[in-house]
């Protein structure tokens, strides 16, 4: 692999999908533009190939979705990357997205990224193993709690990867197939040769069993740091808990009689009066906090409004509103332009204009 020539590493970043976990918010938005620490799940993934030194990106993208994830991702300039967007008509699976980039990849090896995951530690070093190592599939694995949900691996007595099931009812280990993936192209003729799953996908880990079978070098590499596949609404907390652990400290809005603690970021034009926030925690461009206060792992977008009322431990999108709450909200995320407030005193009863899919808890 020569770092000029031809068979130059590329990236492939599959950005489709329903993102049916994700629901409703995945009703008006890709999955992979929800932000975490309010920045979009897709972006890391950006940053990553950029920071491992791929500077050709392909990234899959869906008829329903693909025009936002092309607005908001662009050339890739900004990223500092190029990136050429890849529309995979139907969602039958990850191993048909990377036959239909399979034009874009022609003989290079790449590095294949599911869109909607985090990696702390990024994939320069998986890069440069498997520029170095020259397996013909390298993947990553890292020991979960609920293996049943993921891809699983098993290793031989080698380490080498022996055989791979897509969400076994059984697992025969704790090992989870992470969503990121370094291929040759010997991975299209696997993915030509299999047939699709019990949910109608073609797997891209039953791709990697067929390598596995035909005697190709699959290696497995254990991931340490920790890793987050933003697929349902409690990964989107965590994440963003992760991501926020790891801010530092930048105040740039205004505060009048309002104290920050610990690491906070206040983004420009954000105004904050007699409130507390107390970090890691992030208030976005323009918002605006009255009497309120903003605790731990709590990311506000941009635009918010916030008036007599807690937070703590949630994502509220750009565009909301929050005001006069009796009662914190808490592990909550909130969509775009969601208006959350006080009726009439009476009659004493609920009201709600809640989308499809939402998921309402009272006290
Ligand atoms: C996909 C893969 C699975 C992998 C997971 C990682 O699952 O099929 O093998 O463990 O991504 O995020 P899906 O998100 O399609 O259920």
């Amino acid at each position: 692999m020569d770092a000029r020539g031809g068979n130059r590493l590329k990236g492939l970043i599959l950005s489709g999908g329903k993102g049916t976990r994700l629901r409703p918010l995945t009703h008006t938005s890709a999955k992979q533009l929800v932000p975490v620490a309010n920045k979009p799940v897709l972006f890391y993934g950006l940053e990553a190939m950029s920071a491992a030194g791929i500077g050709d990106v392909g990234v899959i993208i869906a008829p329903e979705t693909g025009g936002e994830i092309r607005a908001a991702a662009g050339d890739g300039s900004r990223f500092g990357v190029s990136i050429e967007y890849i529309e995979q008509e139907q969602p039958l699976g990850l191993a048909h997205a990377v036959l239909t980039g399979e034009p874009f990849l022609g003989d290079s090896p790449f590095v294949m990224y599911l869109g909607d995951n985090l990696l702390r530690d990024g994939i320069v070093d998986l890069v440069e193993t498997f520029r170095t190592e020259k397996p013909d599939a390298l993947i990553l694995l890292t020991p979960v709690p609920d293996p049943e949900q993921y891809g699983v691996a098993e290793l031989n007595g080698q380490g080498r990867v022996s055989r791979l099931i897509e969400k076994p009812k059984e697992p025969k280990t704790n090992l989870a197939l992470v969503g990121v993936y370094m291929f040759t192209p010997a991975i299209f003729e696997a993915a030509r040769s299999i047939k699709p799953s019990w949910r109608g996908e073609l797997e891209i880990t039953d791709a990697i069993q067929t390598l596995v079978d035909r005697g190709l070098r699959v290696d497995p590499h254990i991931v340490h740091g920790w890793w987050k596949d933003t697929g349902q609404v409690q990964d989107m907390l965590d994440a963003n808990r992760l991501i926020l652990d790891d801010v530092g400290e930048r105040v740039e809005g205004e505060l009048v009689e309002s104290r920050v603690e610990g690491r906070v970021v206040i983004e420009p034009g954000a105004r904050l009066e007699r409130t507390t926030v107390r970090g890691p925690a992030i208030v976005g461009r323009g918002s605006q906090v009255r009497n309120a206060y903003i605790g731990p792992y709590t990311a506000i977008g941009d635009e918010v409004r916030i008036e007599n009322a807690e937070l703590e431990h949630s994502i509220v999108l750009s565009g909301s509103s929050i005001r006069d709450l009796e009662y914190r909200i808490e592990a909550s995320l909130i969509g775009k332009d969601v208006r959350i407030g006080r009726g009439p005193p009476l009659p004493k009863a609920y009201r709600f204009v809640v989308g499809d899919h939402a998921d309402v808890q009272i006290l």
